[in-house]
């Protein structure tokens, strides 16, 4: 078998890449660990910037997406018994975010792949990488795939970043000491806009999916498990860490889905290696607090799918050669606001006072000074 581009991973990464390559006449092959249904239901954040939207929308896979999506145009940061609110329609004019789960861009992504005949290829588990440096081809299941070029795009925990030779890469990487719990319940959500607070029991976020459902996270221990967390304890800390303003209710419902996701962030440099590119969370991770996960991978893909179209189109691979640092430039400045955002709200040690004033110094000049909050504004909803 033959390709023009090997892609390991169906998720958001792999799947664009693969529709937006054939949108420009470019053959490829999607190889995927999991299942279909597995993959479509993975839940993961839900927060677009304008930029994923328009890639998504001008791809012809945004009909859903605008019918159903939730346009944001401000966040709420509650703290110190306050609810302060970050304006993107006057901080960035124009710019906003729109809420919709990830797993509905891979659904929405995957159906479009299937009908036009794309080669989508789920439950390969023995995917292996070879001859990086001249001939690349894949290995699985006994069968072998040549390729002009291999795509990483299966996330951290994938085959392709390690099978970069040893000494290559230079990685760097922060744990933060706690995790997210994060919840979907049947309930409208209790505000119109996403709430991120900051509270001595620690942090918790108020998001939503639908008029109907809502999501929520709690910051918890880096062990916790989904066990310890019975619904009347997440709605009890719930209510705890975001009904902290006068006036303020939190409703609720049922839980139909619990989570815990670690809280670290990763970047592997350069995301290439010979003829295979890293895109997505094979080449980094981002503690979600900033929602930047999906969006870098939609900006990697974005960068890659005209590196390649000009490589297949010229024979010059001058776009692929800089792909990485093309790449790295967005990547570094969302881990900086993702770790920042971070730092801002989470509970770290509990005898550190000093640091609470901080935090707390910081939201009171982020939530008054139009300068500081435009940063916060401009990076939220993203860079151009
Ligand atoms: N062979 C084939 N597929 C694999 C392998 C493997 N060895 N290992 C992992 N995969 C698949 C995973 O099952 C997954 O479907 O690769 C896919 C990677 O998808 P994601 O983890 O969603 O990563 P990516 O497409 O880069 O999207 C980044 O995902 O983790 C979130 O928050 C993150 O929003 C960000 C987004
Ligand atoms: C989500 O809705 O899942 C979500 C929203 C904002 C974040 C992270 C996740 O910062």
């Amino acid at each position: 078998m033959r390709t023009q581009v090997g892609i390991i991973g169906a998720g958001p990464a792999g799947l664009l890449l693969s529709h937006l390559l054939h949108l420009r006449g470019i053959s490829s092959v999607v190889l995927e660990k999991r299942g279909r249904a597995y993959v479509e239901r993975r839940v993961r954040a839900g927060v677009l910037e304008q930029g994923t939207v328009d890639t998504l929308v001008e791809a012809g896979v945004g009909a859903r997406l605008l019918r159903e999506g939730l346009p944001h145009r401000g966040i709420e940061l509650r703290y110190g018994g306050q609810g302060r609110r970050i304006a993107f329609e006057k901080l960035v004019p124009g710019r906003s975010i729109t809420v919709y789960g990830q797993q509905e861009v891979v659904k929405d992504l995957i159906a479009a792949r299937l009908e036009a005949g794309g080669d989508v290829r789920f439950e390969i588990e023995d995917v292996a990488v070879h001859g990086l440096e001249a001939e690349p081809y894949l290995t699985f299941g006994g069968e072998r795939l040549d390729c002009d070029v291999i795509a990483g795009c299966d996330g951290f925990h994938g085959v392709s970043r390690p099978s970069i030779p040893p000494g290559v890469l230079r990685l760097f990487e922060r744990e933060y000491p706690f995790a997210w719990l994060g919840i979907l319940a049947r309930v409208a959500p209790s505000s119109e806009e996403l709430i991120y607070a900051r509270t001595e029991r620690g942090f918790a976020l108020h998001s939503m999916r639908s008029p109907t459902v809502s999501r929520f996270y709690l910051q918890v221990p880096p062990d916790a498990t989904v066990a310890e967390w019975p619904d009347e304890r997440i709605w009890a800390e719930l209510k705890a860490r975001l009904e902290t303003v006068p006036g303020f209710t939190l409703d609720t419902g049922e839980i139909f889905d619990k989570g815990v996701t670690p809280m670290r962030a990763f970047v592997a440099e350069p995301m290439q290696y010979g003829r295979l590119y890293l895109a997505g969370d094979a080449a980094h991770i981002v503690p979600p607090t900033g929602a930047k996960g999906l969006n870098l991978a939609v900006a990697d893909v974005r960068v890659l799918t005209e590196a390649l179209d000009r490589f297949f189109s010229t024979g010059s691979a001058d776009l692929l050669d800089t792909y990485s640092e093309s790449c790295l430039k967005r990547v570094w400045r969302a881990q900086h606001f993702s770790w920042w955002m971070t730092t801002l709200l989470h509970t770290f040690d509990s005898d550190d006072d000093y640091g609470r004033r901080l935090q707390l110094s910081y939201l009171d000049y982020v939530t008054s000074s139009e300068a500081a909050a435009t940063t916060l504004a401009e990076n939220y909803v993203g860079l151009p």
